[in-house]
């Protein structure tokens, strides 16, 4: 595996591997979750580039840019043992220099939901991953059903922009217990860890209760009552999978979303509804 730190040097190795590329951006600490994403970029792909990269544009004033945890050697030795070609992990100087002020905004779908609780967050999302898509010029982008919204306004900004990229989503992977996989798993105290699967549970009943008639205001009062005492929520809602519109009644393609904080620890969940 090659690893580069350097935009020049990055691109004239993205431009002699074979095609097609599959890419997956991270932003390291890496776990089972992004390593199904490499996987599946290594099936589908004849090459696989992956990159590393804690983006303090899409951080707002008071989150945990500076705590976000980080480990450059453990991730390179498993985007090696996964497969993975090219290891592109810039600093921060190298993605923005100085003079840098171009930003992507990617309109109401970013405004809402995690968009109203973390402004700046999309809007640093579609600017690092617009600029890595050109420097990487991958055949097919990997992200991570994890991160819905995510998925969502990097589709439409791919789709407004003519980015020639396809856009590939993968499940969420989970722990037994049902709690998403993500790195800021690892900031929970125990008693916190016991508390946080039950995020999941209250999305699942939101998703039978609908399904068993009831209707959204009733379903999301019965899950509330699934949500552990520890849990601070931010939101749950159903909302149509394209454009983040809260909607009535479960009709596909739509998604069952929810995020709450465990102590300090924010934590997303989704639920597809196909
Ligand atoms: P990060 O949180 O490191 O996630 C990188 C990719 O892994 C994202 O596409 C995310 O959805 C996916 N992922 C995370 N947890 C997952 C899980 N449990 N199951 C499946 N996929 C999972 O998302 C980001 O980084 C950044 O915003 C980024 C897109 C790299 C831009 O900076």
């Amino acid at each position: 595996m090659h690893v580069t730190a350097t935009i020049s040097q990055a691109r004239a190795l993205f431009d002699v591997l074979p095609r097609p590329l599959g890419f997956v951006p991270t932003m390291g600490a890496l776990h089972e979750g992004h390593l199904t994403l490499v996987r599946l970029a290594r099936q589908e792909s004849l090459s696989v580039a992956a990159s590393v990269f804690v983006n303090p544009l899409q951080f707002g004033e008071n989150e945990d840019l500076t705590r976000y945890p980080r480990d450059l050697e453990g991730d390179r030795a498993k985007l090696a043992q996964a497969g993975v070609d090219v290891l592109f992990a810039p600093g921060a100087g190298a993605m923005y220099p100085p003079g840098f002020s171009t930003s992507v905004e990617v309109g109401t779908l970013a405004t809402v939901f995690e968009g109203a609780i973390r402004p700046v967050h999309f809007r640093g999302v579609a600017t690092v991953v617009c600029k890595l898509l050109n420097v990487v010029r991958p055949d097919t982008l990997y992200l991570g059903q994890k991160d819905a919204q995510q998925t969502a306004v990097l589709r439409r900004m791919i789709r407004d922009l003519e980015i020639p990229t396809k856009v590939a989503i993968v499940p969420t992977q989970r722990e037994a217990d049902g709690l998403a996989l993500s790195s800021r798993n690892a900031y929970l105290s125990p008693v916190e860890r016991a508390a946080a699967p039950s995020l999941h549970h209250a999305l699942q009943a939101v998703r039978l209760a609908m399904a068993s008639g009831k209707s959204k205001a009733e379903a999301l009062a019965a899950a509330r009552t699934r949500l552990h005492p520890l849990a601070q929520l931010d939101y749950l809602d159903v909302v149509s999978a394209d454009t983040f519109e809260p909607i009535e009644t479960l009709c596909a393609p739509a998604f069952v979303i929810g995020a709450a904080r465990f102590g300090k620890t924010r934590l997303l969940d989704n639920l597809w509804i196909e």
